[in-house]
């Protein structure tokens, strides 16, 4: 006699694959793939997931894996497109009230950009912008200054590009390691960024298209701010007048990191030296938190 069985539902696929990792050794492991194969099921149950739609993912990471290289890494650029870079580093990076906030990293950091002097200019090549003076101070949640923290700041020119991105340009362009002063002062000659789009000539970039997304980033500057016995603060400036400022394609705005450009005439007695023509003026001063860094790889640490 045939003994009767009741079908297998998806629900049990999922119980069973959970139970699977039930003896893990590892408790933090087991969490992370129990929860992950839990929010991955319920993900292609709650959309009723096809076969074709199944297999464009697996093609999708395929190609994802074949355009990573040391110098690209789309699973990075997927990750900041998806909101889940600024999540993980809102988990990671909370920071108590005061603090500038922290913001994504990005894939042009260089470690071990030039030390520079205070007031010194970033820009090597030179005419690659309108020159920016910018300057503050770095202080601590109670506003005691900061002195000898370490700035290290990156930036796009008027092309749009980082000096990474360009095989013939002058390594420290547009790049620099600031001081702060015993009074926690700081100051260097930028140039005002301009918005770009990220690369967009991959898979990420026919996801955006596809879904009606534009793959750009308002004009920023980015800086990671070190200092002993302070938390690392790895953030941007955002220039108040860019455009798709309510709409960066990574999600790193934060209205606290919005700053507003002066305009300075070339006869403005306050102008700098080593400027010349039309230039504009930023002030901005970064307070950092006591304590101390994970050095997770959002906060790439010391780099002198
Ligand atoms: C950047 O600001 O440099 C950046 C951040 C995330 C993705 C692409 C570029
Ligand atoms: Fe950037």
């Amino acid at each position: 006699m045939s003994q009767a069985r009741s079908k297998t539902t998806p629900a049990q696929i999922t119980e069973a694959v959970v139970a699977s990792f039930d003896s893990c050794a590892d408790l933090r492991l087991r969490e992370l793939m129990q929860g992950l194969v839990a929010h991955l099921h319920a993900f292609a149950t709650d959309v009723s997931l096809t076969e074709s739609e199944w297999r464009s993912m697996i093609a999708v990471l395929t190609d994802t894996g074949n355009i990573t290289d040391e110098k690209r890494q789309e699973f990075i650029l997927w990750s900041d497109t998806l909101g889940l870079s600024m999540l993980v580093d809102a988990l990671a990076h909370e920071l108590p009230a005061g603090a500038t906030e922290s913001t994504v990293l990005g894939p042009f950091y260089v470690p071990g950009s030039p030390p520079r002097e205070y007031g010194e200019s970033m820009e090597v090549e030179p005419g690659t912008g309108q020159p920016a003076w910018v300057h503050g101070r770095v202080v601590s949640i109670d506003g005691d200054p900061i002195a000898g923290a370490e700035l290290d700041i990156w930036q796009n020119g008027e092309d749009m590009l980082y000096a990474v991105q360009r095989p013939h340009a002058p390594e420290g362009h547009l790049r620099g390691r600031y001081r702060t002063r015993p009074d926690g002062s700081y100051a260097f000659v930028a140039v005002r960024p301009v918005p770009y789009p990220i690369p967009d000539d991959g898979p990420v970039g026919t996801m955006l298209a596809a879904t009606g997304r534009h793959p750009w980033r308002p004009a920023h500057m980015h800086m990671i701010v070190r200092a002993p016995g302070y938390r690392t603060v790895t953030t941007h400036i955002f220039d108040a007048e860019s455009e798709h400022l309510d709409s960066d394609t990574v999600f790193a705005v934060k209205p606290s990191l919005v700053r507003s450009f002066e305009q300075r005439s070339a006869s403005d007695a306050g102008r700098p030296a080593g400027i010349e023509g039309e230039w504009v003026s930023l002030v901005t001063d970064i307070v950092l938190a006591r304590g101390e860094n994970d050095g997770g790889v959002l906060d790439p640490g010391r780099t002198a």
